[in-house]
């Protein structure tokens, strides 16, 4: 997945390269390097996160103003020294950082070790980079065209970026599948897997789409198609500012994030929910409204916390709207030969835009005719350019990998989107849609409320921080947010942890629970609620440690749990907004107790672009 970042201008490259690093460290963080043009390909590597990297450069500075760097998440080859990126040709006349897999890169090895070829390491792109090389030598073309003729031979994908000591000016970028984007300034050119590394330098970015390529220099750029034929490419206003990607005095991007939640639902709604109206209005959609309102079903796919959100996604639009919707995992979408077809609309969501799995669903149900609709958080990411039609979240960047006000957001549209369907599909009377928009526009300052348990979470947080599993139980539409606490817990806690609904529990996962087992109970005052009180007492009647979340009008629920966290009350299908944080402030403070690295867990990425 790993993050890239380049330059060539008057700044220190070096600079500019390790700062934007950190910025995507979220992408990946097993390893990480640098390559400066200074007469020679000046590389410094190694295993770790960025800062290592940050030393290595200080005792042995890497002068030069053309630059390229990698933070790794690995793929193919241990996260070790020699492992990490950059890697160069035999002569180390060029060094090369790579975003993506090269999935042919076995057969291709053998074949350039039978011409002589040595390497060093186990990744993939040190075979590209060795292919390149033997390209060159063969075909006797210059290096840009060998890059081309390379890259034809590869299948996988890739954002890459390249220099090379004999053009002593130029960095070469190329994608297929892995992002990519060009930040434009004056007598300067940055590259970035995203925009953060390049906000505080220019907001005029320039995307790459896949099999396009680059040749950057001082002046400028050159966007051309693998295939040599130039493009004249749109030039991009970037909205973000370098505020929303600063920790803001939180010790956490995650907890920064959990508290940004009632801000974020509101910008989410902004403009969006009508509450005089009475009505929604969200625009991305508009174009494709009478497809979505006369569809006969809708197919959600999406990955993790974002398919969490389509499970919530699904009790909304089939309750509200009366659609029917499925809800699938977009790895299992993609590989299934799905049964869609032109007459029927996917929806995907994707905090990131760029998930290789969601984003291989989206290519799926095109060619197969699909109308295909995106909730993405990411502006201008490669989803939310693929798709047909698409609503942003509006969150502003995620940056702790464990994802908290994306989902929240994407909740919000979810909910949004059943209401405005659900009127259009005339099964929604105005007194349901007045009290659902009321309590939807209610959500943010009730969110703001829960922030103040903190105190009162940290309390269980504290007793339960060496828990060795976790049990999370919830009905309905709180069964989403059962998995997706779990989820939380197990990303950066790496405490065992599963979601049930709760009636599944007697079929099974009650044998687990004894006098050790913390469960989370997800028990507001709604139609399940005798029943989950039931559950309760069954978890009780085993010496389970029965954790409640519940509304605060719910004495039933609050009498019988030892521990219990309140959540105001609200329409019984907008509770998974606030039944969500006081799971999301337990995963993060238990994270924090057990010394976690809470924004960068172990073996995770923010953002999923292999498959
Ligand atoms: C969430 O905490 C996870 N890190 C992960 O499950 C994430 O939601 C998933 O990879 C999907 O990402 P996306 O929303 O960017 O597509
Ligand atoms: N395949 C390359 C490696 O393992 C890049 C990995 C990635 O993009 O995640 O080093």
């Amino acid at each position: 997945m790993c993050g890239i970042v380049g330059y060539i201008g008057f700044r220190e490259a070096s600079d500019v390269i390790i700062k934007g690093l950190k910025r995507l460290e979220y992408r990946g963080y097993d390893s990480a390097g640098i390559a400066i043009l200074n007469g020679e390909v000046i590389i410094k590597k190694g295993k770790g996160k960025v800062v290592n990297l940050e030393k290595m450069v200080l005792n042995g500075p890497a002068k030069g103003t053309v630059g390229i760097g990698h933070t790794r998440w690995a793929t193919h080859g241990e996260p070790n020294d020699v492992n990490a990126h950059p890697h160069s040709d035999g002569k180390h006349d060029f060094a090369i950082v790579h975003n993506g897999i090269i999935e042919n890169y076995d057969s291709l090895k053998k074949e350039l070790i039978s011409k002589g070829h040595t390497f060093d390491g186990q990744t993939d792109t040190e075979v590209l980079a060795h292919l390149i090389e033997e390209i060159q030598k063969v075909a006797e073309v210059d290096f840009e065209t060998a890059v081309q003729l390379a890259l034809k031979q590869v299948d996988g994908t890739y954002g890459l970026a390249i220099v090379n000591k004999h053009e002593k000016d130029k960095i070469i970028v190329a994608r297929k599948g892995s992002p990519l984007l060009l930040g434009i300034g004056d007598n300067e050119v940055f590259i970035a897997s995203d925009a953060s590394p390049i906000i505080e330098y220019t907001n005029k970015v320039v995307y790459l789409d896949d099999d396009e390529m680059a040749v950057i220099t001082r002046e400028g750029y050159q966007v051309k198609t693998i295939s040599n034929i130039e493009l004249n490419k749109q030039v991009h206003e970037l909205e973000m500012n370098i505020e929303q990607i600063e920790k803001g005095g939180f010790p956490h991007f995650m907890l920064k994030e959990i508290h940004e939640q009632s801000d974020t639902i509101a910008d989410c709604m902004r403009g969006r929910l009508m509450v005089e109206e009475n009505r929604v209005v969200l625009g991305g959609i508009e174009r494709v409204l009478d497809r979505l309102v006369n569809a006969r079903r809708l197919v959600i796919a999406a990955c993790g916390t974002s398919w969490h959100a389509g499970l919530v996604g699904e009790y909304l639009l089939e309750y509200i709207a009366k659609l029917p919707v499925e809800v699938e995992y977009a790895s299992e979408f993609r590989y299934r030969q799905p049964l869609i077809d032109s007459n029927d609309i996917l929806l995907v969501i994707s905090q990131s835009g760029e998930t290789a799995d969601t984003l291989a669903a989206v290519r799926e149900a095109r060619e197969r005719g699909a109308l295909v609709i995106g909730i993405c958080n990411v502006v201008g990411s490669t989803i939310a350019r693929e798709t047909d039609a698409g609503i942003y979240t509006h969150a502003g960047p995620e940056i702790g990998v464990a994802s908290t006000k994306a989902f929240t957001a994407q909740v919000t549209v979810l909910s949004m989107m059943a209401i405005l369907l659900g009127q259009r599909r005339k099964v929604l009377g105005e007194a349901d849609a007045k009290e659902m928009i009321h309590a939807l526009h209610g959500i943010p300052a009730q969110v703001a409320s829960i922030m103040e348990k903190q105190d009162q979470i940290d309390t269980i947080s504290r007793l339960f921080a060496y828990a060795p599993n976790f049990l999370y139980l919830g009905r309905s539409y709180n069964f989403p947010v059962a998995l997706e606490g779990a989820l939380k817990l197990k990303e950066i806690s790496y405490i065992h942890a599963e979601g049930y609904p709760a009636a599944e529990m007697k079929h099974g996962p009650i044998a687990l629970i004894d006098e050790h087992m913390p469960v989370v109970v997800l028990a507001v005052t709604d139609h399940t609620n005798d029943k989950m009180i039931s559950n309760i007492e069954e978890v009780r009647a085993r010496k389970g440690r029965v954790i409640a979340i519940t509304t605060e009008n719910n004495h039933d629920v609050r009498n019988l749990a030892e521990f219990c966290i309140t959540i105001p009350e609200t329409h019984d299908v907008l509770t998974p907004l606030l039944t969500v944080i006081p799971l999301q402030i337990l995963s993060y403070q238990i994270a924090v107790y057990r010394k976690c690295h809470v924004d960068q867990p172990r073996n995770l990425a923010k953002s999923v672009t292999v498959e």
